[in-house]
């Protein structure tokens, strides 16, 4: 019997998950990413944790018929090449080369949020669905793309990069960390919403906020579900160029379903309603109708599920 091992390398930490031919999550190991100990380090945290959750399971290393990687910034998928990846401090290094040496195993890489969406598409909320696109909201606004079952890569893998979509008017913009101005990562991810709250704070707005030590996207939240004006124009803010955004992708791809997915989105309906308000108002008739806009199911694990599925469908 053969499984298949997912890894899904995150800012924090680095999650381990082995499946079986069906994608049934069979075990899952976490452990430090330690960025701040430099690309060999992250290297050897992610064979070594592969090695461990093996180890520690029912099956041998030698049923292992391949290993996927789902890691956050821009690449060259088919090469299994990392070129630049701002929240890893990684660049221009050979991540399946590297690891087919350590491991010995077939690798296959992809983006950590096109991975999301294919553990969603195949095994969470987009199951049965063959075309979907997913959001991820955390440190970044992450993006996967499935058509057809399967991720859109583009030719250069950047296809499906959601969070770089210059939605912001020119007026408004502040710089993104990829560099341009008016990213949708810089006001619907966690750090966008901590960000425009601490301004507000600085500015000296009248809000609950003021009085909140480290203000996480959380507290922006539930103060915004409180009832405070300022939090709540910063949600509304982060659902409007989500909702922005999908209405353009729904008339460019069509997608079935819209899966969302991060932190963020644990706020649950009171961000989904915004952001369905928001797409239909700007989204065509027809490219709106049976369209739905729904929670990833799978939570923490989607990355690993996906990431095993880069061998298991690939
Ligand atoms: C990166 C993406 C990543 C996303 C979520 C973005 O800033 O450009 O590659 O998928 O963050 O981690
Ligand atoms: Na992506
Ligand atoms: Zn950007």
């Amino acid at each position: 019997e053969k499984i298949y091992v997912g890894v899904d390398v995150g800012g924090t930490t680095i999650k381990v998950g082995i499946c079986d031919s069906e994608g049934k999550l069979l075990g899952t190991y976490e452990g430090d990413t330690e960025v701040s100990k430099g690309t060999d380090a992250i290297l050897h945290n992610i064979a070594k944790y592969a090695r461990a959750i093996v180890e520690e399971s029912p099956y041998e290393w030698e049923q292992v018929d391949g290993v996927g990687i789902g890691i956050a910034g821009f690449l060259d998928i088919p090469a299994g090449y990392v070129k630049f990846s701002a929240n890893l401090k990684i660049e221009n290094t050979d991540l399946k080369g590297i690891l087919e040496q350590e491991l010995g195993k077939t690798i296959k890489i992809n983006n950590d949020a096109n991975v999301a969406a294919l553990g969603e598409a195949w095994a969470g909320a987009g199951r049965g669905v063959s075309d979907c696109v997913c959001y991820t909201l955390g440190t970044g606004v992450g993006g996967g793309i499935i058509i057809g079952g399967k991720i859109v890569e583009g030719f250069a893998s950047m296809a499906g990069e959601l969070g770089h979509i210059a939605i912001v008017p020119d007026l408004e913009a502040i710089q993104c960390g990829c560099g341009k101005m008016g990213c949708l990562e810089t006001v619907s991810s966690a750090t966008g919403i901590i960000r425009m709250a601490k301004d507000a704070v600085a500015r000296g707005d009248r809000t609950s906020l003021s009085q909140v030590e480290n203000i996480m996207a959380k507290d922006v939240v539930d103060a915004a579900k409180a009832g405070d004006e300022v939090a709540s124009r910063i949600v509304s803010r982060a659902a409007y160029y989500l909702g922005k955004s999908m209405a353009i992708m729904a008339i460019v791809l069509n997608p079935e379903y819209f899966i969302v997915g991060g932190g963020v989105s644990k706020a649950g309906d009171f961000l989904f309603d915004q952001i369905r308000e928001v797409f239909e108002k700007y989204t065509q008739d027809q490219a709106k109708e049976g369209v739905r806009i729904v929670p990833a199911v799978l939570g923490n694990d989607a990355g690993v599920v996906g990431a095993a599925g880069l061998i298991l469908r690939g």
